[in-house]
């Protein structure tokens, strides 16, 4: 049997609830898109209610890890261990322990099949690292979550932007229970939903030629023309306000509203 040690250890409180945490390490889609500069591609093997086994590969190779993550039923831990590929054989161990409704520490232990003192060394600093970018790209998401999901005061149904004349786009605004932005798209002013339809993550990235934006938290892609997927997931962003101009100003209005 192989035996392990630890090489590094890496301490953080998190601004997000437990249901968050465990949300987001179930969640193995993220992976490539949230940590887009970590990992370059993620592929489920199995999953079930406690964890998953995915096939992962790191930003600058080609050469797929197998994880497998099983986390504790009541999220008080989960371990993630590399069954092949680079570093076969280690074992991260996260204890999650939560200090109030949306603040949870977590203690990430990185145990590596290595005895030499100084490369152990080398090893947890570089874990440690990798970790806190980890850490810090989950924490934004799981907190601007949290903030999608908590109920928020309705809006006017109808909205003036302003002058035409005076636009400084990609112009975000409220309309009705809805968050919308207002973009220029092929010389006609367009507004489109801000929340993606999957996790409610924020849709205010560029828009491509095509009329096509990325969600950052799993990469789902939509036409902001159509509303629909622009990746054939079957998704639809909510319904968009009309635009109209009125003397000179750019208003928006729920089309429930018109
Ligand atoms: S929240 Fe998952 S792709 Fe947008
Ligand atoms: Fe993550």
């Amino acid at each position: 049997m192989t035996v392990l040690h630890l090489a590094g250890t890496y301490r953080r409180s998190v601004a997000a609830s437990v249901a968050r945490i465990r949300e987001n390490v179930l969640d193995w889609e993220h992976l490539p898109a949230l940590h887009a500069s970590s990992f370059a591609a993620c592929e489920l093997v199995n999953e079930d209610s406690d964890g998953w086994r995915v096939r992962l590969v790191n930003a600058g190779s080609d050469a797929p890890q197998v994880l497998k993550l099983v986390m504790a039923p009541d999220t008080s831990g989960y371990r993630v261990v590399t069954e092949a590929g680079f570093g076969t054989g280690s074992e991260i161990r996260v204890s999650v322990t939560p200090r109030a409704a949306h603040q949870t520490d977590v203690v990430v232990d990185y145990h590596v099949p290595e005895t030499d003192p100084d490369r152990l060394a080398m090893i947890g600093a570089a874990f440690v690292a990798i970790y806190e970018r980890l850490w810090d790209e989950d924490e934004a998401m799981m907190v601007a979550r949290e903030a999608a999901l908590a109920p928020r005061p309705r809006a006017p149904t109808r909205v003036d932007l302003g002058p035409e004349a005076a636009l400084q786009l990609p112009l975000a605004f409220d309309l009705g229970s809805g968050r919308f932005q207002l973009v220029r798209h092929d010389n006609a002013l367009l507004a489109h939903s801000l929340n993606c339809p999957h996790w409610l993550g924020p849709l205010d990235g560029a828009v491509d030629g095509d009329g096509n934006v990325t969600c950052p938290w799993h990469g789902y892609r939509f036409n902001i023309c159509t509303g629909r997927s622009a990746d054939g997931r079957g998704l639809r962003l909510g319904p968009p306000p009309r635009i109209s101009i009125e003397n000179g100003r750019v208003i928006a209005q729920l089309a429930s509203a018109q």
